[in-house]
């Protein structure tokens, strides 16, 4: 891993392709998974500023807590409650624009206004999951899920 993260300029995609490149590099030379997650949370942080980024790690029958980079968030999520235990159970990201409109939201922070969850899949089984919210409307789109789902890819 470079010693020094860059934050990328210019256009969503070109954000995205600089921050693949390092997290490329940094879990290359990385075994451990939560330092991994910790890192990740931080440069997607970094580049985008998003209200809350960070992981969920499959544990039992409950997604508990990992290393994020935002606000005080909910530690544990049961098997398919709110968007995080949804995309745990349907094993694929989804994309929420509102918030509100998602039955079953679970509202760690009343700021939060739309989400994107991206599954962490491990031999066909959900072991983790990306969580990322945002405090604007319908933030997440088609981009921003290829290129996490890429980007989990690497962890
Ligand atoms: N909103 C998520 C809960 C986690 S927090 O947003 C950090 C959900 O509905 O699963």
């Amino acid at each position: 891993m470079a010693e020094e993260f860059i934050v990328a300029t210019g256009d969503k995609c070109a954000k995205y392709e600089l921050l693949y490149r390092q997290v490329e590099a940094l879990t290359e030379g990385e075994g451990d998974t939560i330092a991994n997650m910790a890192n990740v949370a931080a440069m997607i942080d970094a580049t985008f500023h998003f209200w809350w980024t960070g992981f969920y790690r499959v544990v039992g029958k409950e997604l508990v807590l990992g290393p994020f980079q935002g606000p005080v968030a909910c530690s544990r999520i049961a098997y398919g409650r709110g968007v995080c235990g949804t995309a745990w159970r349907e094993g694929r990201t989804i994309v929420v624009e509102d918030v509100d409109k998602f039955e079953g939201h679970i509202a760690c922070s009343s700021a939060s206004r739309s989400e994107i969850v991206v599954p962490i899949i491990k031999e066909g089984a959900v072991v983790a999951v990306l969580d990322i919210d945002s405090e604007h409307l319908a933030m997440f789109d088609n981009m921003d899920r290829e290129w996490l789902e890429r980007i989990v890819a690497l962890l």
